[in-house]
């Protein structure tokens, strides 16, 4: 029998009784000498919450466009291009385009070799590509079985983290707590299905209680939270959150920071045609609103962060990466590209995250005067992460 690459799932086998072991898989590998080097060209670490697991500053995900607008060739080159260029982290999850984006992105990795333990790779479950009453959401039955067809279309062993998609308030906490511990530890022929767990889009409320659960039955808790952050959206990720990155550690996978393109002003005088806002159905009354009065104040904003932009010698579109990276509970921004191009320009943002200063900042809020107000001390100084004044 041929060796299986590192990592890699033998796609011959049936996904939910893989024949391989892939703790063999691990030693096994023929292909060592031929896999691309991984550099990292300049781009930042930071860990994944309170993990040890470093994951790049910016990563790059697949939701409508990898798999989606971009098929064949074409995300094989996004891909390349982002691993050329210092991103070793991919995003996708079994519901982005019914499956089509975990085979696209994993067939992309497997065409261009690249080494398993280079990638940092996180997929996400709750919406199953089919309609069963246990194809969706958190029961015990969908999260494992939801990860292994995950694992099968991405054709690997093992995600480095599994995230829930949402929360599904009709499923147990304890039921959710313990499934994604048994990914984790248990997994699957005497391997891993991943290694950590995190959440998404959940309230922190319901992140507390996956804390509660967790620690009062030894069990993993979720590291991560996957959420929108942008310049025009912040309340739940600057204020609900607070006390969570304080008391858990809890570190942000943030994604939607162009506002869907928005933040890169292209949507300023119109909508272009082939663009997210003219071509994707859900976004039909999105692009309504920027007529609106709320919407022309949105664009006004843009204009101004242009302005700023430029006095940095940069773009809009780069600021307002390097403006959700530079918030200390981000551990990675997830970047969304059509393009090989359109990601090589958002990668900018790496050049002037270091020209954001105190000053830059506060002309940024200024424009931006949407910062949430902090939960009231009643008068008591604010204190730090560490319990400092
Ligand atoms: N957990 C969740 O619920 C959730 C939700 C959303 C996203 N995500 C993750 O986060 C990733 C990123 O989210 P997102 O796609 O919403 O991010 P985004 O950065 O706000 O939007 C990306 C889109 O903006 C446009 N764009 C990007 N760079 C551009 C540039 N330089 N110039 C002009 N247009 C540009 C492209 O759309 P067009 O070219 O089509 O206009 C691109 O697809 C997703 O792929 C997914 O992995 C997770």
């Amino acid at each position: 029998m041929t060796a299986p690459k590192l990592g890699f799932f033998d796609s011959s086998s049936d996904p939910i009784h893989p024949s391989p072991c892939p703790e063999t898989c691990l030693r096994t590998t023929t292909m060592s000498d031929t896999h691309p080097t991984y550099e990292t060209k300049g781009m930042l670490f930071r860990r994944l919450g309170p993990s040890g697991l470093r994951v790049p500053l910016f990563s790059l995900g697949g939701w409508l466009t990898l798999g989606g607008s971009v098929i064949g060739d074409p995300v094989k080159e996004i891909i390349k291009t982002a691993f050329e260029n210092g991103i070793n982290m991919f995003d996708t999850a079994e519901d982005y385009e019914k499956g089509n984006s975990e085979r696209e992105m994993g067939r992309a990795i497997k065409e261009l070799n690249l080494r398993r333990t280079d990638l940092v790779i996180s997929t996400k479950i709750f919406w199953g590509p089919r309609d069963g009453p246990n194809d969706k959401g958190l029961s015990r039955k969908h999260i494992i079985e939801g990860t292994q067809e995950s694992l099968a279309r991405l054709q690997l062993t093992y995600v480095d983290v599994i995230f829930a998609h949402r929360c599904d308030i009709t499923v147990p906490m304890e039921e959710i707590v313990r499934a994604f511990n048994y990914v984790i530890e248990k997994g699957w022929a005497r391997f891993n299905l991943a290694f950590y767990w995190g959440t998404s889009e959940w309230t922190a409320q319901q992140i507390e209680e996956a804390h509660h659960v967790a620690t009062k039955l030894n069990l993993i808790a979720p590291i991560a939270e996957q959420c929108k952050h942008n310049m025009l959206y912040r309340e739940r990720p600057e204020k609900e959150y607070a006390s969570l990155y304080k008391k858990y550690g809890l570190g942000t996978t943030a994604f939607s920071a162009l506002a869907a393109g928005m933040l890169t002003g292209k949507y300023n005088d119109g909508i272009p045609e082939g663009s997210r806002f003219a071509t994707v159905e859900m976004f039909k009354s999105r692009a309504a609103t920027l007529a609106s009065a709320e919407g022309l104040a949105e664009i006004a904003k843009v204009k101004e962060i242009t302005k700023i932009a430029h006095s940095l010698d940069s773009t809009p579109t780069a600021l307002a990466l390097a403006w959700v990276a530079k918030n200390p509970n981000t551990s990675t921004v997830i970047l969304g590209a059509s393009s090989p191009q359109q990601l090589l320009e958002n990668l900018k943002a790496l050049e002037v995250l270091p020209k954001m200063t105190d000053e830059v900042m506060e002309q940024i809020e200024k424009v931006l005067d949407n910062k949430p107000e902090p939960h009231p001390t009643y008068g008591r100084p604010e204190l730090d992460r560490f319990g400092r004044a």
